[in-house]
């Protein structure tokens, strides 16, 4: 199916032929930004952003311009309608109405989902809360090739708040799917979501090496000191080519202690940066706050502003395609790879009124939503939310037997 008027919610929503193709048109547009300057001529973008944003809101409005097409902008909650109440599924059944196509931004995991299911342009997700983050994976992976040539084999590391950091889901899945190597360094209370890991069990038969501290990979005792830094130390540096360190979302917190009894517990210092592969890559979505020292901003293996400047090629790619201002050609040989299965609705019979009991789900927020759940397959009795992919089991199964 083309990929011209779709919507991209997911990185599960791309092939790895598609993939690979907006990678190569990617290349063009970094080596030539005016390659296709009047391509989308006439065309309108919104970046609905309810949530910060530099980055991602600027590098897909710069993209948008560098094509030609022109761009309106809620860079903010409080200055749009959804501050007096209105829903996701209003603002952009209107929204839809003014623009070709939409870049939405929401705290709630599953927005994005519920903004294409009601606008009738295409819509690309920019972070739906801590649930996926899909445009970043395509610059992250991008980085890779480009940096390092390939993808399978990779020994990647991801490091730092895996649970809440949506940029860590999307792309352990981009990864998976390529061929490369996961390990997952989170300190404690902030591993990799079961639903992810499920996953990457499930599809690719990958179980990444988990780490419950930074701890465990450097064994030395936290440096003494103000800050109870855990540097990432030589043994650990040396066993990977991409080192991508994310920081503590401090704002997925329930409260500032709980927050506080983890910030500023790991950092990439000079000094453990010595250590690194001399290829190695420190990659990072950014903003950083404390989990990359400034010295090391020097070293061309700190590759995280380089990443995301990829940002603007890749999205200008995306845009182009999303659009059908430029035809996508798939090679013959990557129409084979990964495919994303079919979304499955579950009949629920008489748990048809089960409602999904992530609290940052949109579902539990907007309530004209119907939630839909699919079979987990691996996890009999459990289902998971079609919205954030949140599992849980089924009330029966909890406490006894099926009726
Ligand atoms: C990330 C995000 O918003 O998830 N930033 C980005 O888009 N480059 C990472 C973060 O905020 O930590």
């Amino acid at each position: 199916m083309p990929l011209a008027g779709r919507d991209y919610i997911s990185i599960a929503d791309l092939s790895d032929g598609e993939m690979l193709a907006l990678f190569a048109l990617a290349d063009r547009f970094s080596r030539d930004m005016e390659a296709r300057r009047a391509s989308c001529q006439g065309k309108l973008l919104a970046t609905l952003f309810y949530e910060p944003s530099t980055r991602t809101r600027l590098s897909f409005e710069s993209a948008m311009l560098r094509l030609g097409g022109g761009v309106v902008s809620c860079p903010d909650a409080k200055t749009s309608s959804v501050a007096k109440g209105e829903t996701i599924a209003d603002t952009v059944r209107i929204v839809a109405s003014y623009v070709d196509l939409i870049v939405i931004r929401n705290p709630l995991e599953g927005s994005a989902r519920v903004a294409a299911e009601y606008a009738n342009v295409p819509v690309i997700n920019g972070g739906d809360g801590a649930h996926e983050h899909p445009t970043q994976t395509l610059l992250d992976l991008y980085t890779i090739l480009r940096e390092k040539g390939k993808l399978a084999g990779t020994r990647v590391a991801l490091v730092g708040d895996l649970k809440h950091g949506r940029t860590a889901h999307s792309l352990a899945f981009g990864l998976a799917r390529f061929g490369a190597q996961i390990a997952c360094i989170a300190p404690k209370g902030l591993e990799m979501p079961d639903h992810v890991l499920g996953k990457l069990s499930h599809y690719f038969a990958l179980k990444p090496e988990q780490y419950a501290s930074l701890a465990e990979l450097v064994p030395r005792p936290p440096a003494s000191g103000r800050r109870k830094q855990l540097a990432l130390g030589a043994e650990a540096m040396s066993l990977f080519d991409v080192i991508y360190v994310t920081r503590v979302q401090k704002e997925r917190f329930r409260s500032e202690a709980e927050f506080a009894a983890v910030a500023s517990s790991y950092q990439i210092t000079a000094e453990a940066l010595k250590k690194a592969r001399p290829d190695a890559l420190v990659m990072h979505p950014l903003p950083r706050v404390d989990e990359l020292d400034y010295r090391i901003d020097a070293d061309p293996r700190a590759a995280y502003f380089r990443q995301a400047a990829y940002g603007l090629p890749v999205r200008m790619a995306l845009i182009s395609v999303l659009l059908g201002a430029v035809r996508l050609r798939v090679s013959q040989k990557d129409k084979t790879g990964f495919r994303p299965p079919e979304r499955q609705e579950l009949d629920l019979g008489r748990y048809a009124d089960l409602r999904c009991d992530n609290p940052r789900c949109v579902t539990a927020l907007e309530s004209y939503l119907r939630p839909v759940f699919e079979p987990v397959p691996r996890r009999e009795g459990a289902v998971a939310c079609s919205y954030c992919d949140h599992e849980q089991t089924l009330p029966t199964s909890a406490g006894g037997r099926e009726q």
